[in-house]
């Protein structure tokens, strides 16, 4: 058994059977998400490494290069063989780190319609709603997905960066498979998200796993554990937010075949309750740190 499947599995939307360690390929881009990824070898030596290795579920967004992203993981993986390919969509792109919201129907069905032609399938494993448009009634926009998915266009919808109260809204409209919202050790905003996700069985898609790479760094908070640990300070993340919830599919991204099997072998890391409880709490008072 290779280490990603160590984590165990997740049902999506009670018929979707992956593993819970999935790859985020939004780092597979130009800085600022912009563009093609520097080394693009190296960004497909990577993707390739991804399936090798067992991972069954990577995430995506339209607005990842834009469209590059869906450009590149078909080019390199498809066809996809048992390999579950989410995307989203809802943001368009004015260049580097801009993102701005359109949330019309009528976008929203091309967003659909776009990404199922770059990622050459016939119907959308999980496609999410990248973000609400504040702009657009809600609830047209939920309704637009829920016609989507009666059509066979996406197989299962979910959400990213909501509210209790915006998962209950959609849930009348279809049935919220997943959320992906921002949570890492460090970043805890999201705990009665969460907290919502367990109890009704959707899967809870950290963004961010790794903070952006800073819990990765040398001399970060998670440095003294790694080295009593003999792990590093991205598996001891892992391995805590792994352990965190049986809904959680954390999606780590990195655009270095290195950096991938590194983080990978954090699924085999066992946290003891109080390995777990000391990572825990040194999350939280990092977290309080940022004035939360
Ligand atoms: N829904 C949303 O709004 C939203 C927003 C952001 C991201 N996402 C999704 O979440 C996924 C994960 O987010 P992310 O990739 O931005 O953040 P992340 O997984 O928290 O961290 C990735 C960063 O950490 C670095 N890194 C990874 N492994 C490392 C290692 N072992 N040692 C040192 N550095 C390492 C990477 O650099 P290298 O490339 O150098 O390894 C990269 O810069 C994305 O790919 C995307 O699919 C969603």
């Amino acid at each position: 058994m290779t280490e990603a499947l160590l984590g165990g599995t997740f049902r999506i939307g009670g018929d979707l059977d992956v593993h819970r360690l999935g790859f985020g390929a939004m780092r597979l881009s130009g800085p600022g998400i912009w563009g093609p990824p520097k080394d693009l070898d190296e960004a497909k030596r990577t993707l390739l490494r991804v399936r090798e290795l067992g991972i069954d579920f990577i995430d995506t967004a339209d607005s990842y290069g834009p469209y590059l992203n869906e450009d590149l993981i078909a080019e390199t993986l498809a066809p996809y063989r048992g390999l579950s390919i989410a995307t989203k969509g809802g943001l368009t792109r004015h260049g580097p780190d801009k993102w701005l919201p359109v949330g019309r129907p009528e976008y929203l069905r091309q967003c659909v319609l776009m990404s199922l032609r770059r990622l050459r399938v016939e119907r959308i494993d999980l496609w999410q709603l990248h973000r609400i448009d504040p702009a657009v009634p809600r609830d047209e926009q939920f309704g637009c997905i829920a016609a989507m998915q009666k059509e066979g266009l996406i197989r299962h919808a979910g959400l990213s960066e909501v509210s209790v109260v915006e998962i209950e809204a959609a849930g009348k409209f279809f049935k919220v498979a997943t959320v992906q919202n921002q949570y890492n050790l460090v970043s805890r905003e999201s705990e009665e998200v969460l907290g919502y996700c367990e109890k009704k069985g959707i899967g809870f898609i950290p963004w961010f796993p790794l903070a952006a790479g800073k819990l990765s760094e040398a001399g970060g908070p998670l440095d003294a554990m790694a080295q009593r640990q003999h792990a590093s300070a991205s598996q001891l993340a892992l391995a805590w937010v792994l352990r965190r919830s049986p809904v959680i599919l954390p999606i780590p991204g990195t655009s270095k075949v290195e950096h991938l099997d590194e983080n990978v072998a954090g699924a085999k890391i066992h946290l003891s309750d109080a390995e777990f409880r000391e990572l825990d709490e040194l999350g939280r008072a990092e977290f309080k740190k940022k004035g939360n």
